[in-house]
């Protein structure tokens, strides 16, 4: 619908999964977080309003594909399996897996829980690596990490594989779960954006090596990440 497309030509729309402290999440009703940040700079700089559209982490590179939003900023990580249907920006952050369990646990290596049940949120690397490591009927994925952690609570599943810093965040914020230390691969976290979108590309990757030249990237992370 070429119609749709010019009319939006002034918007940069932007899919996230605002499930995802401290890249993003909800707060006092309102999206905010690292991501969140970097793309109302990323939009002013390229003269464009910005427009946040929450769904679920699995549906986001689904939805550039099709051309209902622009971008994917969602602590994505680049990989090879993703580079296939849509482009990457330069990286902008960089991640790892941890694995989350209830502080009363008695786990403490990561090879332990072979043939327990670990949670994911779909579709995400935690979810991959996890299926890959322990067996797809081993591993439980969940829309959200927050009934992921509900469900270990209940002792539906003994553990959670997450990304660093959030499953920091949520550790920081809940005495009962502590956390195993994992020996995986460092991850980078990237813009996702079509494939057919290489003008936005170029335009993105200037963007964020201005950012983080200038320390604007830098200041946004520190003001979430207190290290
Ligand atoms: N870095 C992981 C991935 O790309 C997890 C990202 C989850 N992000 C989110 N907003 N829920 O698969």
């Amino acid at each position: 619908n070429v119609f749709a497309q010019e009319e939006k030509k002034d918007t940069l729309t932007v899919a996230t999964n605002a499930t995802f402290p401290p890249y993003e999440f909800i707060k006092d009703g309102k999206i905010v977080g690292i991501d969140i940040e970097i793309a109302n700079k990323l939009a002013r700089k390229l003269n464009l309003k910005l427009n946040v559209v929450d769904m679920e982490f699995n549906t986001i590179i689904s939805s550039i594909e099709s051309g209902k939003a622009d971008i994917g900023m969602a602590g994505m990580t680049v990989t090879e399996e993703r580079l296939k249907s849509i482009n990457f920006s330069m990286p902008y952050a960089k991640s790892t897996q941890i694995v989350l369990i209830n502080s009363n646990s008695k786990f403490v290596k990561i090879e332990e829980l072979k043939g327990k049940k670990i949670g994911t949120q779909l579709g995400t690397t935690g979810d991959i690596y996890s299926k890959d490591d322990f067996g797809e009927k081993n591993v439980q994925s969940f829309d959200k990490i927050s009934d992921a952690i509900l469900a270990m609570k209940n002792g539906k599943i003994d553990a959670i594989m997450i990304d660093q810093q959030t499953g920091e965040n949520y550790l920081s914020n809940d005495s009962a779960l502590k956390k195993i230390e994992s020996p995986y691969v460092e991850e980078e976290y990237a813009i996702a954006i079509g494939k057919n979108n290489k003008e936005l590309l170029n335009k993105i990757n200037i963007a964020i090596r201005e950012m983080q030249n200038d320390g604007t990237i830098k200041a946004i992370v520190n003001k979430y990440i207190v290290t």
